[in-house]
């Protein structure tokens, strides 16, 4: 199938089963492979926007679960009709307290799609990136529950896999995946950390 074909396919699939973008194919996918959200969960999306991981989630959670959002964005509308979703709108990496979100306990699972602004030149994007990364990871003592689930996107590089390699031991089990709705141009994979251990 060409490129254009696999952004065709998804981008209309997700306009008609309604949900805000192509991107929520990429957590169905890894969800179903790896068991990551369920019923009741407690669950951080940082860089949600426009939502449709958010959209995802929510319904997996159901109405005992919530399902907290944090993006640099104008919180998105859309969204405000789901009764077990916060969002803000915050820089997570200026987050300092559960409490600033509303929340005593920690989270079942961290999600992350956040991507840098990319400038086009490969090994800045690459270096942003990693950046990014290793800033969500150095959170994860503060908001992710010990047996807690991680699942973040991550743009390929050496450094990046020398780094990652450092946190396999916070995690019973890391995976990686290049779910088949990421476009074939694009560098990035998803890193899926499963029963979390600080
Ligand atoms: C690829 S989009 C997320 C798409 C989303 N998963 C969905 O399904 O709709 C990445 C988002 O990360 C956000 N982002 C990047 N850095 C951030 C930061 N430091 N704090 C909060 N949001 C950030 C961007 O504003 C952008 O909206």
């Amino acid at each position: 199938m060409s490129n254009f074909k696999v952004k065709d396919h998804f981008f209309h699939k997700a306009k008609k089963e309604n949900f805000l973008a192509r991107s929520v194919y990429k957590l169905e996918e890894i969800d179903e492979r790896f068991k990551i959200i369920k019923k009741g969960d407690q669950i951080i999306d940082l860089g949600y926007h426009p939502g449709s991981w958010i959209q995802y989630t929510a319904e997996k959670i159901g109405k005992d679960g919530i399902v907290i959002g944090s993006d640099i964005k104008e919180i998105n509308n859309k969204l405000l009709n789901l009764s077990n979703v916060r969002l803000f709108q915050k820089d997570v990496f200026t987050i300092e307290t559960m409490a600033e979100l509303g929340v005593s306990d920690q989270f079942d699972v961290v999600l992350s799609d956040m991507a840098p602004n990319t400038t086009g030149i490969q090994s800045v994007d690459q270096i942003r990136s990693l950046n990014l990364v290793e800033m969500v990871f150095s959170l994860l003592p503060r908001f992710l529950k010990p047996g807690g689930h991680l699942v973040i996107k991550v743009f390929e590089s050496n450094d990046a896999q020398v780094f990652l390699k450092t946190q396999r031991k916070h995690f019973e089990d890391f995976h990686n995946l290049r779910p088949k709705s990421v476009r074939s141009v694009s560098k990035e994979y998803f890193v899926i950390g499963k029963n979390f251990r600080p």
